[in-house]
């Protein structure tokens, strides 16, 4: 579904310096496979979300995207991302409809589409409200919503769940499992919370530190599907990989603390 062929990209800082952030990433998704990404801050866990989602073209290499190599935006891929995704205002159903609406789907058959979409997202009852009055758990259902209307194929979430609290983040996770588990959509997910990573997903990639971020690690998950992410990390097999993750991604997380520290010292 998704291919990463000996990626590069370059960004040209003001000084006019070439600051390299990933370097010769080589990354196959298939189609309906849960890929969780993790790697230190700033390591461009965002950077590879912008080129499969077509906001950024690489520096060197191709993306393919069911074979053929990608140029311009992905029309197969939908983004959430951490911060809101909704229309202030508009309501929760011409959020939900929006993506219809504007591929030219009828509002009566959009508002139908829309109604069974914000039910699945637990939200029925709901759909005249505003976003200013939801809760942040309830505007990411919105979020959620809105991007699964149109059915893509390839669903791209940058650390979507992590501004809300833990509770509500077990809910959305168990329930973006649930959604997800009836279609056949890739998942590219980045967060910076390994637990959350392994609980969700079928693959967990690992970046080094960057400049120049390459995958360190590739791990499989295979705990059994439907899943529960409340309760998984108590298995001990869940503590058996988190803890061979981690020791992968720890080292690249304190050479990121390292390459920052320098940089302070080096500007003060
Ligand atoms: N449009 C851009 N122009 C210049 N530099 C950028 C741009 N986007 C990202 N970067 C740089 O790329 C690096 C990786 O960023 P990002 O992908 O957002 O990291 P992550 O999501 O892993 O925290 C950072 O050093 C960031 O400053
Ligand atoms: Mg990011």
């Amino acid at each position: 579904m998704i291919e990463l062929s000996g990626v590069t990209k370059e960004f040209i800082k003001p000084s006019g310096e070439v600051h390299t952030v990933l370097k010769n990433i080589n990354l196959t998704i298939p189609k309906g496979e849960f890929v969780s990404i993790v790697g230190p801050t700033g390591c461009g866990k965002s950077t590879t979300l912008s080129l499969i989602a077509g906001f950024e073209q690489p520096s060197a290499g191709e993306v393919y995207i069911l074979g053929e190599e990608l140029q311009g935006m992905n029309p197969k891929a939908a983004c959430v991302f951490q911060t809101e995704n909704t229309f202030p205002w508009k309501t929760v159903i011409d959020n939900v409809s929006l993506g219809l609406r504007l591929r030219g789907v009828s509002k009566s058959e959009s508002y139908d589409e829309a109604r069974k979409w914000i039910a699945r997202v637990g939200l029925k009852g709901f759909e005249g409200y505003y976003p200013s009055q939801l809760s942040g758990g309830m505007r990411k259902r919105v979020a959620l919503a809105q991007c699964l209307i149109v059915q893509p194929e390839i669903l791209l979430m940058d650390e979507s769940f992590s501004a809300l609290d833990v509770h509500t983040r077990h809910l959305m996770e168990n329930e973006l499992l649930r959604i997800w588990e009836e279609t056949s959509a890739s998942v590219f997910f980045i967060t910076h919370d390994l637990e959350e990573a392994i609980a969700l997903s079928d693959r967990v990639i690992v970046l080094t530190a960057g400049p120049g971020a390459t995958v360190k690690g590739d791990y499989k998950i295979d705990f059994p599907r439907p899943r529960n992410v409340a309760e998984i990390s108590f298995d001990p097999a869940f503590m058996k990989i988190h803890k061979q993750i981690w020791e992968d991604l720890k080292d690249e997380v304190m050479i990121s603390y390292e390459n920052a520290n320098k940089l302070r010292v080096k500007s003060s």
